[in-house]
This record gives structure tokens, C-alpha cells and sequence, in this order.
């Protein structure tokens, strides 16, 4: 059995998944789903999350189940999921969008639920108590089942009424990209070498954690993005306009670590113009966009040699169309024989579309959630799974050994 599995035995052994009930044919199933997707005019534009989570669905209604989906949108996608369940409507004929929850007809709909059936409510983040994990709200929710089933990895790191408050009330389980995300994300903490990690995005103080988590675990840590701007900033060059965190950092015990890599050199724009440019070399009014070639000439090597690859957030601003740098270092990464696990939002935009996105190892739903959960190893809605007041009973196998054998095989 190869080493790389024993985490999510240690993780995922003893949580009940969706696999594990026997009977659903009937059974009133609650599934929070993570449906935050980008929409423009209208129609959903980038759905690789809506992707992930057909198979879920197909499971569910192929068994029969009575099954109502919760799910959120960001406020800045808009307010509504409808775009979505038009979306999911040609592979689901018979999925129902209902705009509110409270409503006679919804409570009718529900009613009348048939085998198979699926319910799509509303963004639940349009009621209060969701963000605020009000427990009668959480009560209301887990009335419309008989148990509750976590499929939304990617915003189980919030502590939300539908991922953490409705456990208290039914027998809880994940869902199976839950366990997919957990047995791929957990190869980490007992990485195969070399080990080569490489962190990109913005918002160095959410990423810290992450650092000092895998210094020690990993051979090579390659910063990249905004991130490294705070690098360059504290090895006291000037950064000119470009994004460094709002907070002081004290990057000292980082500095002088030598598994990190930096940029050798940066694609930056200065007055409507770009150029190539060594970190020390940047005037007043320039912007660092993204890493330049050399930098990925540079790590080449690194990538061709590594056994595991985990990376999260782009090396350029994707806002603006920064995307060669994250570009170039996919192409390495698709092409190398690493193991490797790919994740963050604006990641996934700068990829999704690209020949490289299919030949990554695994490519996780979750941003702050992968971030979370590899810091931490665990997040809030794996806890609340953990720790339910009313846990179902899971079939215990026969042996460590028998049980890896079943979900590896
Ligand atoms: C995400 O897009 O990362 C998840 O859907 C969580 O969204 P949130 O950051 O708005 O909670």
C-alpha cells in the first residue's frame, strides 16, 4: 500500500460518506452543495464546480433518494442560483428551482417529491441565518430531511448554518468529492520526494499558515504572485505600485530559509507598457503582474525531478489577464510524471480552460477551504461531521488494511 494513503486513513476512517447508507431509495436527502460559480449576463460562466458534483446527483437520484439542494452564490456573482438549475436542467429534467424556502409552494413541492426527484433552493445566503449560524434556521433547514449530506468541500471552512448548525439536528455524512478532496489533499502531510510546493495569490497573511506547515514537509517552496512582492519588499528593494499585504509581516525567519524560491525576474506594466524585469529593477509607478520566463526556465528542473507537486494561487494577476506565468509553469507541471494537486479559485479560472487543466493529478473545488484544510487538517464542516449528535451507524472494517483496500481499489 503506497505511503502517500496512510493520511486519509488516518482522516477518513472513521467519518460516515454518503456510500455508507444503505438505503436510499425514499429517503429524504438534504445535500449542501457548493454552487458558487462565476455568471455572466445571465448564464454560468466557469462551471467546473457544477462539473464536480454531477456524479453526486446522478448517485443520488439513480438510488431513488428525495434529495434537496442547498448551496450558496457569492454576492458578487449576483444574488441568484437560477442561472444555475438552468444550467443543471438538461442533465436533471425533473430538478425543481424554487426561489423560497418559506413559501406554501415550496413546503408542497417538497411534499410531493418524487423517487429520484431533486429541489434546488434559492442562494441560501439570502437569508440571514445562514452566515450567522442561527440555530433555528439550521432547525428549519434539517426539517426538509432525514439526513444531511456534505458534498461542499470548497466552503466547509466557514461556519455556516447549512455546513455546520444542521448536524446538530440529523445523521450527517460527506459526500463523495468530500472524500475525494480529503483523500487527494491529505497525500500531503506524508508527501512522496521530492516535494515541491509552490504558493501563489495574494493575501500573505491568510497564507503563513501554509508556509510554516510545509517549510519542514517539503524539499522546495517556490512563492510566487503578490506574495512574493512582500518577499522582494522585505529583501528591501523597491516595489513600486505593486500589490504587497496591508499588514507588516515580520518575513525575517522566511528569508534567510533556503527551501524558498523566488522569482528571478517579473513581467510588469508601467505606464500602459510591459516589460521584463529583474525584482531589483522596478521604478516609481511600476506594477510586478507576474513572474517572468527565466523564472520558469529556473524551475524546470525542480519540476521534472519532483515525485509530488502541490500548488496553490496564480503567479500573475489574473484580474487583469496576468496569466503567462501561471500558464508556463502548468505547462511544466501537465507534462511531468509528479503526483500533483492544483487548487484556488483564481487558479482554476487561469487554467480551467487550457490543455493542461485535465492532466493534473487531482485539481481541487476549494480556495480558502484547500488553503484551510491543509494548514489545518481538518476544516469546521469535517468537525461538525465528527462530532453530530445523532452519528450514524458506518459498517466498522474488518482491518485498516481491508478498509484502504475497498476505497483504493
Ligand atoms: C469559494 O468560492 O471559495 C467558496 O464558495 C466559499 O465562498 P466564500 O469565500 O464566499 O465563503
Amino acid at each position: 500500500m503506497a505511503k502517500q494513503i496512510m493520511p486519509f486513513f488516518t482522516i477518513g476512517m472513521n467519518l460516515p460518506f454518503l456510500r455508507n447508507i444503505e438505503n436510499l431509495k425514499g429517503k429524504r436527502v438534504i445535500l449542501r452543495l457548493d454552487l458558487n460559480v462565476s455568471i455572466k449576463d445571465g448564464y454560468v460562466f466557469e462551471d467546473f464546480r457544477i462539473k464536480k458534483i454531477i456524479p453526486t446527483l446522478e448517485y443520488l437520484t439513480s438510488k431513488g433518494a428525495k434529495t434537496v439542494i442547498i448551496a450558496h452564490l457569492d454576492k458578487k456573482e449576483g444574488k441568484s442560483l437560477e442561472p444555475v438549475a438552468r444550467y443543471l436542467f438538461p442533465f436533471f429534467p425533473k430538478l425543481r428551482f424554487l426561489p423560497d424556502l418559506y413559501s406554501n409552494e415550496a413546503k408542497e413541492e417538497w411534499k410531493n417529491l418524487p423517487e429520484g426527484g431533486l429541489i434546488l433552493f434559492e442562494n441560501i445566503r439570502n437569508w440571514k441565518g445562514e452566515e450567522e449560524n442561527n440555530p433555528v434556521f439550521a432547525e428549519y433547514l434539517a426539517s426538509f430531511g432525514e439526513c444531511y449530506v456534505n458534498d461542499a468541500f470548497s466552503v466547509s471552512h466557514r461556519n455556516h448554518a447549512s455546513i455546520v448548525g444542521v448536524t446538530e439536528f440529523l445523521p450527517s455524512y460527506l459526500g463523495p468529492l468530500f472524500e475525494e478532496e480529503i483523500k487527494n489533499l491529505s497525500k500531503a502531510f506524508d508527501p512522496s520526494h521530492p516535494f515541491l510546493f509552490i504558493l501563489g495569490g495574494a493575501k500573505f497573511e491568510t497564507k503563513i499558515p501554509l508556509l510554516e506547515k510545509f517549510l519542514p514537509l517539503a524539499d522546495k517552496v517556490f512563492v510566487g504572485g503578490a506574495i512574493a512582492n512582500d518577499f522582494f519588499k522585505a529583501q528591501g528593494n523597491f516595489v513600486g505600485d505593486s500589490l504587497v499585504s496591508e499588514t507588516n509581516i515580520d518575513l525575517s525567519k522566511f528569508l534567510s530559509n533556503e527551501k524558498i524560491i523566488l522569482p528571478v525576474d517579473c513581467r510588469t506594466q508601467h505606464k500602459g507598457f510591459r516589460y521584463t524585469k529583474k525584482p531589483s529593477e522596478i521604478s516609481v509607478g511600476e506594477k510586478i503582474w507576474d513572474a517572468g520566463e527565466k523564472t520558469a526556465k529556473n524551475i524546470s528542473k525542480l519540476i521534472k525531478e519532483a515525485s509530488f507537486i502541490v500548488w496553490n494561487g496564480p503567479l500573475g494577476n489574473i484580474e487583469v489577464g496576468a496569466k503567462e506565468g501561471t500558464i508556463e509553469f502548468a505547462k511544466m507541471i501537465a507534462s511531468s510524471n509528479a503526483t500533483s494537486i492544483v487548487g484556488g479559485g483564481d487558479t482554476i479560472t487561469a487554467l480551467e480552460k487550457t490543455e493542461y487543466f485535465n492532466k493534473f493529478t487531482f485539481v481541487s473545488s476549494g480556495g480558502g477551504a484547500m488553503l484551510d484544510f491543509l494548514a489545518n487538517e481538518t476544516l469546521p464542516g469535517i468537525e461538525a461531521i465528527k462530532k453530530q449528535k445523532h452519528p450514524p451507524k458506518i459498517p466498522k472494517p474488518a482491518s485498516k488494511k481491508s478498509w484502504l483496500k475497498k476505497i483504493f481499489s
